[in-house]
């Protein structure tokens, strides 16, 4: 974070800034720490910002604020875990800025947190963009990623626009996110299923440090470099057979790792089961009928599906009369995180 400037805040202009930035859904999953504290990775990830699934986030420094105060639109309380991850964000940008100001942060979600629809990398993203600007710290797009990563893993991927990939690096200096295609670089859609709003009982961060107690994390990591070289091949040609097949692959390959730790953890329930099965089953079903896509997920019972756009309609109203399904959210590829001129407050 060399960039940052060092000046002391000495106007009373208005320090407060909000910030619209989206989840994003991974194709190759980052799943394990080669460092907890400053979430590196074990792996290199590649990921797509989702238009319709984001977080809004509103930072206020001032002068007569004695305690950082957040809230969440819609929710009524702010769990101790949640605002103390918030507050290490707001201590983080502090420091950058050489400042002891305290905030008042508003944020919202449009969708439910904790059902595998990467709320932290929205959520957290949008707060850490929010409080860079509100303090006038102009970082560069790596930065920003750089210090989105250090509040959640998943969170540097919602900072460049479209496709994205993680690069893993050694250590926190150089382990951070780029664009590998704009968005409107390939019309494929991401059919977010979800089948339960009840929260996850182990979450991801916990999930990560048990990646190594499973007996098959050493070889998932050894077939990482080919895996990556594939899914960007598979892109770069526009290949949608090659590339869903990957997915499918290299999302069921992270949930064998997540069985297989100590202790197991299952993400899904029934009814992520039986849309896996379906998809499947739709791949396989004779031509007239034949839809292609291919299912993904991450750390929560949510059945992310992708398709190509022509087929998005009749994989919605398949979706419609699908037994368990909850809520269906369409997602076309997505900028990243933006600031944006209304505030929450
Ligand atoms: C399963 O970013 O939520 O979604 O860095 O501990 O905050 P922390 O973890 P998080 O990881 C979730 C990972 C995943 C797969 C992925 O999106 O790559």
């Amino acid at each position: 974070m060399s960039k940052a400037p060092s000046s002391k805040i000495n106007n009373m202009s208005e320090l407060k800034a909000t910030c619209k930035s989206p989840a994003n859904i991974a194709f190759i999953k980052y799943w394990g720490k080669t460092d907890p504290k400053t979430r590196v990775p074990q792996n290199n990830s590649i990921s797509m910002c989702l238009s319709g699934l984001f977080s809004i986030c509103t930072v206020e420094f001032r002068r007569g604020y004695y305690l950082d105060k957040i809230m969440f639109l819609d929710e009524k309380v702010v769990k101790k875990k949640e605002r103390e991850r918030i507050i290490a964000v707001l201590d983080r940008v502090r420091k950058l800025k050489k400042t002891k100001l305290k905030a008042r942060v508003v944020t919202k979600n449009n969708f439910p947190k904790a059902v595998g629809i990467a709320s932290s990398a929205s959520g957290l993203s949008s707060v850490t963009f929010a409080a860079c600007q509100a303090l006038g710290l102009n970082l560069t797009k790596v930065e920003l990623s750089k210090l989105c990563r250090l509040a959640s893993g998943t969170a540097c991927r919602s900072v460049p626009d479209g496709f994205v990939e993680w690069k893993k690096g050694t250590n926190t200096n150089d382990s951070y996110s780029v664009q590998i295609f704009p968005p409107d670089y390939w019309d494929i859609v991401d059919v977010v299923v979800i089948v339960s709003s009840e929260m996850k009982k182990i979450s991801s961060t916990e999930g990560h440090a048990l990646a190594n107690t499973s007996p098959f994390q050493k070889s998932r990591l050894l077939g990482m470099p080919a895996q990556i070289k594939a899914i960007k091949k598979a892109m770069k040609e526009k290949n949608f057979t090659a590339f869903g097949q990957i997915i499918e692959q290299e999302s069921l390959n992270m949930h064998a790792i997540c069985l297989t730790s100590q202790p197991s953890i299952l993400y899904w329930n029934p009814s992520t089961i039986r849309i896996m099965k379906d998809v499947q089953a739709w791949r396989q079903a004779y031509p007239d009928s034949r839809l292609e896509s291919y299912f993904t997920i991450d750390a929560g019972s949510s059945v992310h599906i992708i398709c190509q756009k022509k087929d998005k309609r009749r994989l919605v109203t398949r979706l419609k009369r699908t037994v368990g399904v909850e809520k269906i959210v369409v997602n076309q590829p997505s900028v990243g995180a933006r600031i944006i001129d209304e505030h929450l407050f």
